[in-house]
This record gives structure tokens, sequence and C-alpha cells, in this order.
């Protein structure tokens, strides 16, 4: 196995990354937190895996699910949001307009990385969930 580039954490071949995304945990400052790396035709992205109707993961109530079956969306079980996986932006459900928070992912030589120096400041955070 190759090394990671300083301050880069290997997430994932980009390869290998589900339809349907996948989780991923992360030290944020002193926090735990979770996010999720996906594959579009834009590119791979990762967000922060916390719905922006209320601050809850994603798949808090069928751990592991993330996105509706066909991979089109991300996809709150709580309430039904929705998200476009490539902008992260509500398309449907309580949060309609709101997007996910980006998290900052590197892809190199065809491995995706999450860029741990290019995190925001978690006492500042986002401002909300
Ligand atoms: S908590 Fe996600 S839609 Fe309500």
């Amino acid at each position: 196995m190759t090394a990671a580039p300083e301050g880069l954490r290997f997430l994932a071949a980009v390869a290998e990354i589900p339809l349907g995304g996948l989780a991923f945990t992360y030290q944020w400052g002193p926090f735990p937190a979770g996010g999720v790396l996906v594959r579009t035709a834009a590119g791979v992205r990762a967000w922060r895996n916390v719905c922006r109707h209320l601050a809850v993961p994603l798949d808090r109530t069928d751990p592991g699910r993330l996105a509706t079956p066909d991979g089109r969306h991300l996809a709150c079980g709580e309430h039904g949001a929705l998200y476009r996986p490539d902008d992260g932006v509500c398309v449907a459900g309580p949060c309609l307009g709101a997007r996910l928070r980006p998290l900052p992912v590197v892809v190199r030589d065809g491995r995706a990385y999450l860029d741990e120096t290019a995190l925001p400041d978690p006492l500042a955070g986002w401002g909300g969930p």
C-alpha cells in the first residue's frame, strides 16, 4: 500500500466508490465526524454526513444507506431530503435549496483523499449543521 501524501488521508480508490456513496469518519479537531464520498459525472466529491434540515447523519435511521437506490441523489432517511451528489444542493424535502457542507477531497492517481489541512476550523464551524 502506498503511503498517503502528507496532510492527506486515504479514503478509497475512485473506482471502488459505490454508486450510493461511501461513508467515512474523520477527526475534525477534537470532534469525531462523518463524511460521504461520492463519484459523480463532475468528479469525486465529499460532503459532511450531516443533513441540512436537522443536524443528524443522513443514514441515522438506516446506517450505511446514504442515497436513493438508483444512486441519483444522496438521501436523508429521517424526513426524506434529497441532495444532488455533485453540488450537494437539496432538491426535495424540508431543507430545499440548502447545501450539504463540502469536505476537501483531492484525487491523485485514481485515489481519493481527504485533505485534512483544508478542513475549516472546527471551532468556527460552518455556521450551522
Ligand atoms: S433531518 Fe434530514 S430531512 Fe429532516
